[in-house]
């Protein structure tokens, strides 16, 4: 329902003043006005069940009512507060995140959006390195929209923006799915990580300031790599001095089934950035970084609301729903259960090349044949469409990579009844799509 007052001519005309730039518009006849857990409801009353935790960040699930009063709490007492005052969320966030954190990370630092978190991280590595040293970067990966992230990530259709991006070496990355013909993942892991090597050693009079990696990358085609990959980075960045960044802001707040990607692999990198989830809902993202790096000097960082207190308040209680309901444990107990579930379909539905996971960050390639593996792009997005009309939201990727990935990343709050309703949901339309 519309709040009292407005009428659907407001709506169009304000959507016609928005600037786009983002998504809006994608879905021009939904508008969404209450979500609670795993479910939303626009603006007809229709319920959906929500396995893209809107942009992968309600871990905790929507609107929970402890973050709810606890930023109630916060916003009566202190909403703003300029950058070089500390606030008593802040300091109790700051101690609990770093005891949450890989070891060895035991700095934190807070802002309010990804992109953001990315651009610290990136400041962190140029002032703890040579000067002038290139950023390393994996092929199809995405930062975010900043400048500088936008340059790290996969080139931007129109390139319009190259003239004011960072300089970036791409390397490519192991995907074993699509590894040259003959060549084993675990090969195809090696092969990739001694490209990475060779870069580095490439860049022979200004060393690299960093390497950053999102540990499964999520716009390019949801896509894990042959575990041995993470190894061979850490022990290249160790053995060339060159600071690795994980992007967390997608796999961190136990997506994988372990709080972060970085304990579910086993390999803690020198920065760990991360964002959506981390504030339950409210924007809150940010740097662990190692405590032997020289850490910020004042003004290096320092944003006007860089660390509001309400956020930081949400961001405090969102850890304490993570541990009091067990999330982190239900995401990989779900994630299990859902992968298992989807490779018994793949049995009966050719169309499902391959089923990538960890944790709730599950990824169905869909291919035309599964011998040429030709992507099956149209069909992804029939799967979202068919799966929308009967009230499950289910991601694709767009942007870098194929666009032939369905996602099911649901809140970690996800229910058994839940994540069957949905995957029956996805078996249902793939026989429909299959079969007309
Ligand atoms: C891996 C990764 N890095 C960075 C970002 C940028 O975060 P934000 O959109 O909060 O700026 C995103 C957002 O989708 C992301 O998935």
């Amino acid at each position: 329902m519309l709040p009292e007052g407005y009428a659907e001519e407001d709506l169009k005309v304000g959507r016609e003043a928005l600037l786009g730039g983002w998504s809006s518009g994608s879905e021009p006849n939904t508008i969404f006005v209450r979500a609670r857990g795993s479910k939303i409801w626009d603006s007809d009353g229709k319920e959906y069940l929500d396995f893209t935790s809107q942009a992968w960040s309600n871990n905790i699930g929507a609107s929970d009512p402890r973050v709810i009063e606890a930023v109630y709490a916060q916003a009566k007492e202190l909403t703003h507060l300029r950058s070089n005052y500390d606030s008593v969320p802040l300091l109790l966030l700051a101690s609990r995140l770093t005891a949450e954190a890989p070891e060895g990370l035991s700095k934190v630092s807070f802002c309010l959006h990804g992109s953001l978190a990315i651009e610290s991280a990136v400041k962190l590595a140029l002032k703890n390195s040579a000067p002038g040293g290139q950023i390393i970067v994996l092929n199809d990966a995405y930062h975010g929209r900043s400048l500088a992230g936008m340059g790290m990530s996969w080139p931007h259709s129109e390139r319009a923006f190259d003239s004011m991006t960072p300089s970036v070496i791409r390397v490519r990355q192991p995907y074993a799915y699509r590894a040259p013909a003959g060549v084993s993942p675990a090969e195809w892991a090696a092969r990739c990580a001694d490209e990475l090597r060779s870069a580095i050693k490439a860049c022979a009079f200004r060393k690299p300031a960093a390497f950053i990696m999102e540990p499964v990358q999520g716009n390019g085609t949801q896509l894990d790599f042959p575990r041995a990959y993470y190894q061979y980075v850490r022990d290249i960045c160790t053995e060339l001095d060159v600071l690795l960044i994980f992007d967390e802001i997608q796999t961190g707040y136990g997506r994988t089934g372990a709080m972060w990607a970085s304990d579910f692999y086993g390999v803690v990198p020198d920065i760990l950035v991360f964002g959506k989830a981390a504030g339950g809902g409210f924007p809150l993202a940010g740097v662990l970084a190692s405590g032997e790096l020289e850490g910020f000097a004042p003004g290096d960082d320092a944003l006007t609301f860089g660390q509001p207190p309400v956020n930081l308040a949400a961001g405090i209680a969102t850890l304490d729903i993570l541990a009091s309901d067990d999330l982190v444990a239900n995401s990989a107990a779900m994630g299990q259960y859902a992968t298992a579930a989807l490779r018994g379909m793949q049995k009966r539905h050719p169309i499902i090349g391959d089923v990538r996971c960890p944790g709730l960050l599950i990824g169905v390639e869909l291919v035309k044949d599964p011998v040429t593996k030709e992507p099956a792009t149209e069909a992804a997005l029939a799967v979202y469409r068919g799966a929308l009309e009967r009230g499950v939201i289910l991601g694709t990727t767009k942007y870098a990579g194929l666009g032939n990935v369905v996602k099911f990343k649901p809140p970690l709050c996800i229910s058994r009844e839940e994540m069957d309703y949905a995957l029956n949901v996805f078996d249902d339309v793939l026989t429909e799509i299959t079969q007309s």
